[in-house]
């Protein structure tokens, strides 16, 4: 596992330089992305790279981690939609190779592990992690061994995540993850933590024991996996 620290800027900058060389080899790499605010930055960042011809992910196929259950992909607050708005529609990325989990069709989420192998495997899963330490939206409990799958999601991720929405009580119960044994099926992974708000789940996750209760400490048993933190999120390391 290896540390990247810096600050929120040089982050973004550090990260998306990491898809630069990726996609230089590899232009065809399938990619696993994330939602939630801490990859804005990187994705200005990427969207930014490729308007100036430093990047192209025109041969690309990805795969994000979740959906919230309930929402169509027109719903503003679904993360199909946050997708399109803050990476697809600014990137070349062909939108009929960039795969969602349904938030409607939930009996398709047992496809989904399917279909990630048949693309020839995720090479590179972005990740952020929630406030208890969930990767995706697999909450405290959920086996190493899942794969994608629907979810209850806890009082804590929903409050979390309410300041997205108008009200708490908008905000959907269940969603659909990527499972813990998804995500630790790519080949390389790069988790992003920023702020002082995430220095403890960041401490216990990497420094603490491996367990389904703390699920990011599952990444320590990964072979290739960076974590790119600003100062703050550092800072109880
Ligand atoms: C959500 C997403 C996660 C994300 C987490 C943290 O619950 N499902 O993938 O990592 O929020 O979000 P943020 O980056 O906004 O702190």
């Amino acid at each position: 596992m290896r540390f990247i620290i810096d600050t929120e800027e040089n982050i973004a900058k550090l990260a998306a330089q990491r898809y630069v060389q990726l996609l230089g080899k590899q232009p065809d790499a399938v990619l696993g992305f994330a939602t939630g605010s801490t990859p804005l930055g990187l994705y200005g960042e990427l969207a930014r790279l490729c308007e100036a011809g430093e990047v192209s992910f025109r041969n690309v196929t990805s795969f994000n981690l979740d959906e919230y259950a309930g929402l169509d992909g027109s719903h503003d607050q679904s993360y199909r939609y946050f997708m399109d708005k803050n990476l697809f529609e600014k990137i070349d990325i062909d939108r009929s190779r960039t795969f969602v989990p349904s938030g409607l069709d939930i009996a398709a989420a047992a496809d989904y592990d399917k279909a990630i192998e048949a693309a020839g495997g995720i090479e590179l899963q972005l990740l952020g992690i929630g406030n208890n330490g969930h990767i995706g939206f697999n909450e405290p409990g959920t086996p190493f061994e899942s794969l994608t799958h629907l979810v209850e999601l806890t009082e804590s991720t929903r409050q979390a995540n309410a300041r997205f929405f108008s009200s708490i009580d908008e905000v959907p119960t269940q969603s659909v993850t990527m499972g813990i044994r998804t995500v630790m099926n790519a080949r390389s992974i790069m988790l992003m933590a920023l702020g002082k708000g995430k220095a403890e789940i960041v401490r216990k996750s990497f420094t603490g024991p491996v367990t389904p209760e703390v699920p990011a400490s599952v990444l320590q048993l990964h072979p290739f996996v960076e974590v790119y933190l600003d100062y703050e999120a550092a800072s109880l390391l």
